[in-house]
């Protein structure tokens, strides 16, 4: 396990589309291991792949330590309900935040470290937390979501 670099602003790789997982090997585990850590170090709430380095479909929510690490392979929303107008921020984007407008619910279909189909649904933070790690693996950044 190891502690990996975060990619700030301005750095392209941001701003890339990520390809899909296919393959949910030994490499995938490591991946999400460092990304955990990387993520503790950090004292974050989410982490995707291309903020790591990696262009691939991966991200992972923590938000209470109870339910622990939610590991996202693949995720898609398949529903969302309502609005909500709150503050957010970014590890690649240090000092900041803003107010965005995301969905107040989502339900998000994934898969898990071996590949199995997950659902998860979130309300208020943690909906925000499921866009906005799936947003940066289509290369989009919360500042793109501010409110007007
Ligand atoms: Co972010």
């Amino acid at each position: 396990m190891a502690i990996r670099n975060i990619v700030k602003i301005g750095d392209p790789i941001l701003r890339k589309t990520s390809r899909s997982v296919l393959n949910f090997d030994e490499k995938l585990h490591i991946l999400l291991e460092d990304m955990k850590d990387t993520l503790h170090k950090a004292q974050g709430v989410g982490l995707a792949a291309p903020q790591v380095g990696i262009l691939r479909r991966v991200c992972i929510v923590e938000l209470d330590e109870d339910e622990g690490v939610i590991e996202l392979i693949n995720p898609v929303i398949v529903e969302e309900k309502g609005e909500q107008h709150e503050v957010e921020g970014c590890l690649s984007i240090p000092d900041e935040s803003g107010i965005t407008v995301r969905p107040m619910y989502v339900k998000v279909k994934a898969q898990n470290r071996y590949g199995d189909t997950v659902f998860y649904e979130g309300e208020g933070l943690k909906a925000r937390a499921f866009c906005h790690e799936i947003d940066h693996l289509n290369g989009i950044l919360y500042k793109d979501r501010l409110e007007k």
